[in-house]
């Protein structure tokens, strides 16, 4: 999935979760604030939600100011090298506010927490918890030996269900478009990646869990879902006939829920985009024309090299088949430049594989070498190769995404408003591509679904106008 920026968790009724997690001992009398900052993928989001939920539970509320919190935590991403050294630039600005509140306890989660483990703390000894993507349920527990003065270390990958012991995400005020993680973890092992290190063994969710969660989503005003996971198409949860369900199945039963008008999933590997996956895009209107299917590299060589067990035409006919199903199918994809081994003949084989695509969205990225993975030792691209490339392929993908969205103008879409605008009297939402479209709108349409037509295409943007 896209692990571009970084998001916030929003803040909000914290007391309102309380309901769904069991106390293990009474609320301290005096009210805690917690403050999360989250990076990485929609994964990373939905695990913070998670957590706020469970520490909602044992009365810690959350708040944007880091200043006022007793529980700082960092919700990391080690996707790419920056990604790490952002958080230890931080935690260093963070750790003045220990002098100023001795109470203050540091955590570190996430990607970078599995993968560094206990030479974060050695780094930066202000950290009091490292907890690892799999034992966010031990959070309380853990922060209660922190509280005792421990520097507690969690990097396990325990044999419990962590899902069964996190109360669900608290609700968001005001939140229709929601994610639910369905399947976590990767056995693909692409020579580059360190998710199958950092999130474990690929594992899915049992559909009931998923349709419960969803359920309840729903009746808080969740009008979308996006079911996540790392190969979220490797979807096999256990059904509730017993047999394996695949992510076609689970869609097909979402899109049963009274009020869920819009499904879609992220990211996907394009050797498990089963035929039952891509007939559901043909027959569920409840499932949204929005695909990212990353591929990483147009050059067999290279794609071999990175472990992607398939080549640039397989590619290509898959997209060709997908398109065939859906023909508004937006592409989405995510691009490595400058991968151990990449010559100038490779690199204009993905400049020549985007032609070919056309995508209405797209990342990319410079190749990082990551400690433990089988790439980075290998002989790499001097840095000022993989500049020059990676200017060049983005902008033919800016290209291509401005193409697709100037060419939404004068067509109609549906869009799901989400949120007020900037102007007075504006709402914004997304249409089924995931544009953010403005419209001038009443806000009784917050949360509702109307048929928009598109009268501009701004920079980052599009403007509508409601069809009566
Ligand atoms: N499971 C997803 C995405 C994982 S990470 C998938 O299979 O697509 C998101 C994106 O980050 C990847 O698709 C890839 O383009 C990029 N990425 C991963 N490791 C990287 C590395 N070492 N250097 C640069 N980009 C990387
Ligand atoms: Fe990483 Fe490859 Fe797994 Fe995606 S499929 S998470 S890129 S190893
Ligand atoms: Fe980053 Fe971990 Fe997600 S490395 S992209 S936060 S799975």
């Amino acid at each position: 999935m896209a692990a571009e920026g970084e998001t916030r968790a929003q803040p909000r009724a914290a007391r309102d979760t309380v309901a769904d997690g069991a106390r293990e001992d009474a609320a301290p009398a005096r009210e805690r604030k917690v403050f999360i900052r989250t990076w990485g993928c929609q994964m990373n989001v939905y695990d913070s939600e998670r957590m706020l939920g469970a520490l909602a539970a044992r009365g810690y509320a959350p708040t944007e100011r880091p200043e006022e919190a007793d529980l700082i935590l960092l919700n990391t991403c080690h996707i790419r090298e920056k990604a790490a050294e952002k958080v230890y630039s931080e935690l260093g600005r963070l750790k003045p506010l220990k002098a100023a509140n001795p109470g203050l306890r540091i955590g570190v989660a996430g990607c970078v927490a599995q993968a560094e483990g206990e030479e974060i703390v050695r780094r930066q000894p202000a950290v009091d918890v490292v907890v690892g993507p799999q034992t966010y349920h031990r959070l309380p527990e853990l922060l209660k030996r922190a509280e005792a003065g421990e520097k507690v270390v969690e990097t396990e990958f325990p044999a419990e269900d962590k899902f069964d012991h996190l109360p669900a995400g608290a609700p968001m005020a005001r939140r229709f478009s929601a994610f639910l993680t369905v399947q976590e973890g990767c056995d693909k092992f692409c020579a580059f990646c360190v998710v199958p290190y950092t999130r474990g063994a690929e594992v899915s969710r049992p559909a009931e869990k998923v349709l419960a969660e969803a359920r309840r989503l729903v009746a808080e005003g969740v009008r979308e879902i996006t079911l996540l996971g790392q190969n979220v198409n490797a979807y096999h949860g256990e059904g509730p006939d017993g047999r394996d369900w695949s992510l076609a199945r689970l869609v097909l039963a979402l899109a049963e829920l009274e009020g869920l008008e819009r499904i879609r999933y992220t990211t996907s590997h394009p050797n498990d985009m089963s035929d039952d996956l891509i007939a559901a895009h043909r027959d569920c209107d409840r499932l949204m024309p929005y695909l990212h299917l990353p591929v990483q590299s147009g050059s067999d060589r290279i794609l071999k090299a990175m472990n992607r067990r398939h080549t640039a035409e397989d590619y290509l006919r898959l997209v060709e088949r997908i398109r065939a199903a859906r023909p508004d199918m937006l592409m989405s994809g995510d691009f490595i430049v400058g991968f151990p081994g990449e010559t100038e003949a490779d690199f204009e084989a993905t400049m020549d594989l985007v032609r070919k695509v056309g995508y209405g969205q797209a990342f990319s990225f410079r190749y990082s070498p990551r400690p433990g993975t089988p790439a980075a030792g290998r002989e790499q691209v001097p840095e000022a190769v993989k500049a020059e490339r990676l200017a060049r392929l983005q902008a033919l993908l800016t290209e291509q995404q401005r193409k697709a969205q100037d060419a939404m103008v004068g067509q109609r879409v549906r869009v799901l408003f989400e949120k007020p605008g900037r102007l007075a009297g504006q709402l914004v939402g997304r249409s089924e591509y995931l544009h953010a479209v403005h419209v001038e709108a009443p806000a009784a349409l917050m949360g509702k679904i109307a048929e928009v037509e598109i009268v501009r295409s701004e920079s980052h943007s599009l403007a509508g106008r409601l069809v009566a």
